[in-house]
């Protein structure tokens, strides 16, 4: 492990994503749905109902698989062994030989307990410095009710390039979603 630690009522260390993360990246995103009955805003595109745990596996090996291949950047906040906060930034395109396989996408989620506490910032800081020399271009969507996250992402240089409007469907309720972007340093060979 990492001595990254950012100054926090949770000391975490920064880790890269390993086999036994499964359980506790599951339990977080599955907090998702109980949050989501008190706040109908939370800010990350869902399902109707909670995937089942094969469908989490499922996920799940193929996130291991492309960190593997070289394809995602998965960078895991760890307290006690357990993951309480992750951020991948995975390849768009389904290979490396693609015109555009030099973009990847970016998620975050930081467990409910652990929010506020710098292992945000600190997760995407340390992804994003392990995008270099990988992928030139680094985008993703952000509700844009989502203010405090599109924030966040501002002061790591992401820029705004356009509105989604209603892209996300939450019961009878629609959400715009963001669109932003940060160019990196340009890989080699490409
Ligand atoms: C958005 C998120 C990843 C930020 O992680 P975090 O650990 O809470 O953020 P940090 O403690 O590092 O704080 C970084 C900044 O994020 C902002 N922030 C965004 N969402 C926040 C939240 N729910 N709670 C606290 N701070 C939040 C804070 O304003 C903070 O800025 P500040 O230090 O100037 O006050 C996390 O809150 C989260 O998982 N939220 C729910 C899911 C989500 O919205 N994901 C983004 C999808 S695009």
């Amino acid at each position: 492990m990492t001595p990254d630690v950012a100054s926090t009522a949770a000391p975490f260390t920064l880790r890269e994503l390993r086999w036994s993360d499964l359980e506790s990246l599951r339990e977080t995103y599955y907090l998702l749905y109980d949050e989501r009955e008190t706040n109908p805003e939370i800010g990350i595109t869902l399902f109707a109902t909670r995937p089942s745990p094969a469908d989490e596996v499922a996920w799940f090996a193929q996130l291991y698989r492309a960190v593997l291949a070289g394809d995602a950047v998965c960078v895991v906040a760890d307290v006690d062994g357990r993951s309480v906060g992750s951020c991948t930034v995975r390849r768009a395109a389904p290979t490396a030989e693609s015109e555009g396989a030099h973009v990847a996408e970016l998620g975050i989620l930081v467990h409910r307990d652990y929010r506020g506490h710098g292992v945000g910032r600190a997760l995407l800081a340390r992804a994003l410095r392990e995008c270099e020399g990988r992928f030139e271009t680094v985008f993703l969507r952000v509700f844009s009710v989502n203010v405090r996250a599109r924030r966040l992402y501002e002061e790591f240089g992401f820029v705004r390039t356009g509105t989604l409007p209603r892209e996300i469907r939450r019961g009878n309720r629609y959400f715009d979603a963001e669109i932003m972007f940060k160019h990196l340093v340009a890989a080699p060979n490409r």
